[in-house]
């Protein structure tokens, strides 16, 4: 893979501060935010300043060393890191990436005396750089399973919403490198727009052209024979392979199993959740009416009018055709596959 198509990040460390890509700006501005203490960090991830599974929990695994260095010379630092742990994991419910990165960090201050900053830098920096290692050989594996033809992609699953790569984009670049992807189409994706601002910047800086659409035109898209592959990312996938992602995701599957097109789900293991059985087990979050009433900050429904927000749906497993993590990829999922997969090393 050249670096060529490889060059979006979104979150850094430096000099004891967390800086985060304003996402809320992009594509019009490209703005990094210092952060230096949790409950900012907390703020930062419900409104939006870093989205995304793996991103919002590497940002808050950060956030639990920020806390750390602010409460280490206090009696009772413990407790305080504890309760912005708590305050971190209030702050969006349906990305499990988030509660999988807190219990890492959590468990290096258990049966410690004293702040361990330094343990706690070197686990943030881990989940990381496993996260970014762990999208570049689904990338390998997705792009494997991919021969020619456009893809359609939906909400970002890139480099942007991951500590680099991406997951769905991953593939995505993999594919394209290997000459395999001819054009991404990619879902606008209403209400909050993740494939017009930020898919579509993203693919642009890596030189992948990419064409946007209304996911109402999808089905459209699908009949016309163009497309080989929908790919996409998840937020959380339950022990029977069902799949929570972006609010749409659902309607894409429906529409591609309709005109025989593939469906492929791309997530690291962080993102499997062997305590949720199925769907009915997974928190969806409903985020604030006036994303759907309005656009950039401005209300375009008619006055009076009230919405529905879901951020995401969830996929039955009977519709994915393949799930691609880091230790390997499950054809028609199901529990004894998941549970099989998750019990690799
Ligand atoms: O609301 P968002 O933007 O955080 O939703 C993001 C998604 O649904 C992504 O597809 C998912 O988190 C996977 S990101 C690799």
């Amino acid at each position: 893979m050249s670096h060529q198509h490889d060059t979006v990040r979104a979150i850094e460390w430096r000099e004891d501060r967390l800086y985060l890509l304003d996402q809320r700006l992009l594509p019009l501005q490209q703005d990094f935010i210092a952060y230096s203490d949790a409950p900012a960090v907390a703020e930062a991830i419900r409104d939006m300043v870093v989205r995304g599974a793996p991103a919002i929990g590497i940002s808050a695994a950060y956030a639990v060393v920020l806390s750390a260095i602010q409460h280490a010379g206090e009696d009772d630092w413990k407790s305080a890191v504890l309760e912005e742990i708590e305050c971190l994991a209030a702050s969006r419910p349906t990305a499990v990436n988030l509660f999988w990165a807190l219990r890492r960090m959590r468990q290096c201050i258990e049966d410690q005396d004293a702040a361990p900053v330094d343990l706690l830098l070197a686990e943030a920096r881990r989940i990381h750089e496993e996260d970014a290692e762990a999208n570049h050989r689904m990338g390998e594996l997705g792009a494997a399973l991919v021969d020619s033809g456009d893809v359609i992609t939906h909400c970002n699953a890139g480099a942007l919403a991951t500590g680099g790569y991406g997951t769905a984009l991953g593939v995505i670049r993999s594919a394209f490198a290997a000459d395999k992807i001819g054009r991404v189409y990619a879902d606008e994706t209403r209400p909050w727009m993740q494939g017009a601002r930020l898919t579509a910047w993203e693919l642009l800086q890596d030189h992948i052209p990419v064409t946007l659409l209304c996911e109402g035109a999808a089905a459209s898209l699908m009949k016309s024979g163009r497309i080989s592959w929908v790919i996409v990312g998840s937020d959380r996938i339950a022990a029977n392979g069902d799949v929570a992602n972006k609010i749409g995701t659902y309607s894409l599957a429906v529409n591609a199993r309709h005109h025989g097109v593939r469906f492929m789900v791309v997530a690291p293991t962080s993102t499997v959740d062997m305590q949720a059985a199925g769907a009915a087990d997974i928190p969806i979050e409903e985020r604030d009416a006036m994303e759907v009433l309005g656009l950039a900050g401005k209300r375009i429904a008619a006055e009076g009018a009230e919405a529905w927000n879901p951020a995401f749906d969830v996929t039955p497993a009977e519709l994915v055709d393949a799930i691609v993590t880091e230790k390997g990829v499950v054809l028609k999922p199901d529990a004894a596959k998941m549970k099989a997969l998750m019990s690799k090393d």
